[in-house]
């Protein structure tokens, strides 16, 4: 799949339709086809409808007030997340039922009831009190995938005190970066992580982050891997450790009133320039979003064990690992460690062993499996799969019929969602009882929600750029600190519409084909990367005068980082310097940014008005024979370049 366009139009000559099958229609959340129409009807009524499995301590008295681009849902309306994700569970005959079912790489596990889960975040969110944590606090949670994170983030939730979750993945300096963007007094961590059998070393990196200048004043400690093993330093007065805090703690606490629109969270996401952007995301209409999306999209009944594999650092991990899974009481599973490890079926001896039914994620980890080889899959007991679901980037037509037929034993829908960490909830997808499926598309809007393919103008078209028309409940509300930046970035491109960065086209049944990103967003594995990120990393060294940097197809990763790269006098474009720029990279933003490949160039190519001819780029890295040149200033830089390309 080394040519993209080939692979784009390969998608769009998919016309294979699959219906969901009978007998899952018959017990479908959703089944009748009314739903949409009652939706396009009265939306807000929808939304109303759906907020109605909330429980809201104080009611709301309008379902949105919408002063573009700034929306408010569910007006004045009073409520706790984690008292709906917890507390009102346990008045029912969910109180012993499993909350979230860990296990960890090593093998370790452990299974949190409702009633154990209210214990536990009930527990440290009086530690965070008793550390000064007030309603409003910003928390940052750099943590391995271990129960303490989703405790943690609850706890959070409890006390009204917005989280900000780095991925473990990401290095020091982009923790740093997003603590102080923050300015989160308190971080949570963990002496490391298991990763594949080794130690991720978080306490270190956060150690880096926190020193010197930094608002951070306390930085709790989870023994995960063991202090010893992980070399992590305690720093007297700072750092302390949880399960010391916690054995003196009281399990009651009371829940904050929080506003509908209090700020819940924030993630930090990559956009078009160097700097991340804090995307907030408020309590009422993010959970009133996430849990309805839930419910319907994965078909979600009270006996079944629910499993997302992606990582909580990322947004489907806080809206389908967490919010959506634990507002409608469900059992959801939390894996820590890597899907080959130690063998290459871990994923499926996890869906053996706990009987999972609703398996969700990303097209890049079903390529690994087919890679693999269907052996891993087939020895193993696969039959309690219902339902599967896929996120983060396209799926190609032969990844999706490999998930079709080898995990799903071609029993079970598929559901390709499409949505971002701005919108909060699931925007596009099939509901599995309904809609009519066809590989590489995630077919039509979520009821009440109103997206469109328009052209430049703005104008509806049937190939263009993807946007949403109308608010919708989990839509993020501002850039944090930067209300400019949220109106120019989303709100700008066309009037009252909200922009996704996306591409997509609509074929004549009306499905949605999301074709990837049409900004500087890089889409790796299905992680969102920002070129102009990697670019101020390479120029951070003291070698690189300039750097341009694209995405390059990749058969496993969807798109893999290649980077151009001009030096400063006296430097030489040795391997020995190319593997330390992938380096610093790494040690810059975090592993998942590492170019796969750089190129040394004398010179970027440019058109004459200084604009760095990304597509040039994109041909060259692709190996590709190069379309129109002729805007180039000086041709003889791309001649060079495709030389070192043959090398
Ligand atoms: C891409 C992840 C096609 C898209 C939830 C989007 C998809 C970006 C799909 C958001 C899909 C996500 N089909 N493309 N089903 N799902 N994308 O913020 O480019 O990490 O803009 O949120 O992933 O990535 P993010």
């Amino acid at each position: 799949m080394k040519d993209k366009s080939k692979a784009l139009e390969a998608l769009l000559q998919e016309n294979r339709v699959f219906a969901p099958p009978q007998d899952f229609v018959a017990q479908a959340n959703a089944n009748d086809a009314a739903i949409y129409d009652q939706a396009s009807a009265d939306r807000l009524g929808f939304w109303a409808r759906q907020a109605e499995s909330i429980d809201f301590f104080e009611p709301y008295n309008e379902v949105l007030e919408w002063d573009a681009p700034f929306a408010k849902w569910f007006v004045n309306g009073k409520l706790n997340v984690a008292y709906n994700c917890i507390d009102r569970h346990l008045k029912t005959d969910r109180r012993n039922k499993a909350a979230i079912i860990w296990e960890g790489e090593p093998g370790d596990t452990v299974t949190l009831t409702y009633q154990d889960l209210y214990r536990e975040v009930n527990k440290f969110a009086n530690v965070m009190r008793k550390l000064g944590v007030k309603k409003g606090d910003r928390v940052t949670i750099y943590l391995p995938m271990i129960p303490e994170l989703a405790i943690a983030m609850l706890a959070c939730a409890r006390i009204g005190a917005p989280h900000s979750i780095v991925f473990g993945g990401f290095s020091a300096d982009s923790l740093r970066d997003r603590i102080d963007d923050a300015q989160s007094t308190l971080l949570i961590t963990a002496d490391g992580g298991w990763r594949r059998g080794s130690v991720v070393p978080l306490k270190g990196n956060a150690d880096q982050a926190v020193e010197g200048d930094s608002p951070v004043k306390n930085v709790v400690v989870v023994e995960r891997v063991g202090l010893a093993k992980s070399n992590a330093n305690m720093v007297e007065g700072r750092d302390l450790l949880w399960h010391e805090l916690m054995k003196e703690s009281s399990h009651i606490c009371e829940p904050e009133s929080m506003d509908s629109e209090d700020m819940l969270f924030i993630l930090y996401t990559s956009g078009t320039t160097g700097k991340p952007k804090g995307v907030v995301h408020t309590t009422g209409g993010y959970l009133v979003g996430t849990a309805s999306t839930h419910r319907y999209i994965f078909d979600l009944k009270e006996n079944d064990v629910y499993w997302c594999t992606a990582d909580i650092g990322w947004i489907t991990g806080h809206s389908y690992i967490i919010y959506g899974p634990l507002a409608n009481g469900a059992t959801t599973v939390m894996y820590e460690g890597g899907p080959d490890y130690p063998n290459k079926d871990r994923f499926w001896e996890i869906v053996e062993k706990y009987g999972v039914n609703i398996f969700y994620t990303a097209p890049t980890a079903i390529r690994a499996f087919m890679k693999w080889g269907t052996q891993w899959p087939e020895s193993r007991d696969l039959s309690s799969l219902r339902l599967l679901g896929t996120v983060g980037e396209p799926i190609n037509p032969e990844a999706w019929m490999w998930y079709h037929k080898f995990i799903g034993g071609e029993r079970c829908p598929i559901v390709d969602t499409w949505w971002q960490t701005e919108t909060g909830q699931i925007m596009i997808s099939p509901l599995p009882g309904l809609t009519k499926t066809t590989p590489g598309t995630a077919t039509v809007p979520f009821p009440g929600i109103e997206v469109d393919v328009v052209d430049e103008q703005g104008n509806s078209s049937d190939a263009g750029y993807l946007i949403v028309k109308s608010p919708w409940p989990a839509m993020l509300r501002t850039v944090y600190g930067d209300p400019e930046r949220y109106k120019s970035t989303y709100w700008s491109r066309f009037d009252d519409y909200y922009f996704t960065g996306d591409g997509a086209k609509r074929d004549e049944l009306g499905n949605i084909w999301v074709m990837g990103r049409v900004d500087d967003v890089l889409n790796v594995s299905g992680h969102r990367i920002g070129t102009m990120e990697v670019e101020s990393a390479l120029v951070d060294h003291q070698s690189v005068a300039e750097a341009a940097v694209i995405g390059k197809t990749h058969e496993l990763k969807g798109q893999a980082v290649a980077a151009f790269v001009t030096l400063k006098d006296g430097f030489e474009g040795t391997d020995d310097l190319m593997a330390e720029l992938k380096a610093h990279v790494a040690k810059k933003i975090g592993a998942i940014a590492r170019p796969e490949d750089i190129f040394f160039s004398a010179e970027l190519p440019k058109t004459r008005s200084g604009k760095i001819m990304r597509r040039l780029l994109r041909d060259i890295a692709e190996g590709r024979k190069l379309g129109d040149t002729t805007t180039l200033a000086d041709p003889s830089v791309v001649q060079k370049l495709m030389s070192q390309n043959d090398e």
